[in-house]
């Protein structure tokens, strides 16, 4: 039999789906599971969304559209950035995709060579990883343990530019961990990526809507405007407007980059489709209530978490401040037995395992995101299942030996 090609052997399937299914299929056989484990937002669009879909439907023209994206979505686009201070862009910065996931791997494929280096920090999005494989990149990791808040320092940043690596990749809010990088945070680390003109900077921000606390969203070329001609800003409907299975993404940056992403696009996906652009449209030029009511929600799930966690002695977590996401360092029960089940926890995914098995809360084990003294609760579940899926969780906890 032939072979398959060799960057097969190098994508992995996703881990954070893994736990997902265990979780599906323990439910289908009757079991009580309180889901943390997945990163969706947990709600609908407005209606106005599936109205503007119904409506395009019924006109459908049924033909290839832009590859870039049609004029109509690029300006909505366009408008949706100025809001956050990212003004002075036109339609030949701007690119789509089918989800921020796909935007990103073909920046991959548009920026990183066979062998170049692309740098980021851990825990990381566990796509960044796989993509960077598949495309066979080097990957250089910046370590950011819970002692430095998960986040990198401007001297960690230094050292990772100073080895003149073709692609720094930043997320910010972040998954796994929640955590938001603050106006002057920003401000340091863009003096940094200023001083390295040869690396290209991909900031996934597709969390900026999500931040609590009145922290603010910021970017590096709010900080420095004259990183434009470097900077990629990523952003997607998924989590902001609760479209994650409707797929849309974006990018903004320089115009070189941004045609290098509809060429991709022309050679696999070709356009989005034209239904799916009128309720993007829609979500992006409609009431903005809903993504402004979850994230009061969510701010408010996130105090309960951190509040549940608080109580369990030895678990260290930083307090996030966007996203829906908490990213605890669990390290403290790894060695120990659960007493009533008798399962040993030597490591992340044991305690996943042992968690789901004994309480039926589903988690995900931190070493999928690089980090694997943590686990990552997403904690977007209907409110109801809140309060008694963080009551098992301690339980589980207190009853370890
Ligand atoms: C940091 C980050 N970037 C990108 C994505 C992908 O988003 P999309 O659904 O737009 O592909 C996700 C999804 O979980 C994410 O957490």
């Amino acid at each position: 039999m032939p072979l398959l090609a060799r960057r097969v052997g190098r994508a992995k399937p996703s881990a954070i789906m893994v736990v997902a299914e265990k979780a599906k299929r323990l439910k289908s056989e009757g079991r009580d599971i309180i889901s943390f484990s997945i990163g969706v937002p947990n709600f609908l669009p407005g209606d106005h969304v599936y109205a503007a879909a119904r409506e395009a439907l019924a006109k459908d023209s049924g033909q290839y559209g832009s590859n870039r994206g049609s004029d109509a979505l690029l300006d909505a686009f366009l408008a949706h950035i100025a809001q956050i201070g990212l003004n002075g862009y036109e339609r030949a910065n701007i690119a789509t995709g089918i989800g921020a996931k796909h935007v990103i791997f073909n920046l991959a494929e548009a920026l990183l060579d066979e062998g170049d280096t692309i740098c980021f920090a851990t825990p990381y999005w566990t796509s960044y990883f796989d993509i960077a494989e598949i495309v066979n990149a080097k990957i250089d990791l910046l370590p950011c343990p819970p002692s430095q808040d998960y986040k990198m320092t401007p001297a960690q940043l230094d050292a990772a530019l100073a080895k003149k690596p073709k692609v720094f990749l930043f997320n910010n809010p972040s998954n796994p961990t929640g955590m938001v990088y603050s106006k002057d945070e920003i401000a340091a680390l863009a003096d940094v990526v200023a001083k390295y003109p040869d690396t290209w900077v991909i900031t996934d921000d597709i969390y900026n809507r999500m931040v609590f606390d009145g922290l603010g969203y910021h970017n590096f070329v709010h900080a420095r405007p004259e990183l434009r001609d470097r900077v990629i800003f990523i952003d997607s409907l998924s989590k902001t407007y609760g479209m994650p299975g409707w797929r849309v993404g974006f990018m903004a940056g320089p115009e070189s980059v941004a045609k290098a992403v509809a060429t991709m696009n022309s050679n696999h996906i070709t356009n989005i489709p034209e239904v799916v652009t009128a309720a993007a449209i829609a979500a992006l030029t409609g009431p903005q209530d809903v993504p402004t009511q979850k994230n009061a929600e969510f701010s408010a799930k996130r105090d309960q978490v951190l509040a549940m966690l608080a109580e369990i002695p030895g678990i260290v977590c930083p307090r996030p401040q966007g996203a829906f996401y908490v990213f605890p360092d669990v390290s403290c029960a790894f060695g120990k037995t659960h007493g009533p089940t008798g399962l040993k926890i030597g490591n992340d995914v044991d305690l996943c395992n042992a968690l789901l098995e004994a309480k039926g809360v589903a988690c995900v084990p931190g070493s999928a995101f690089g980090e694997p003294r943590a686990l990552r609760i997403s904690y977007t579940c209907p409110t109801p299942q809140l309060a008694p899926g963080l009551a098992r969780f301690k339980q589980f906890f207190d009853e370890l030996q």
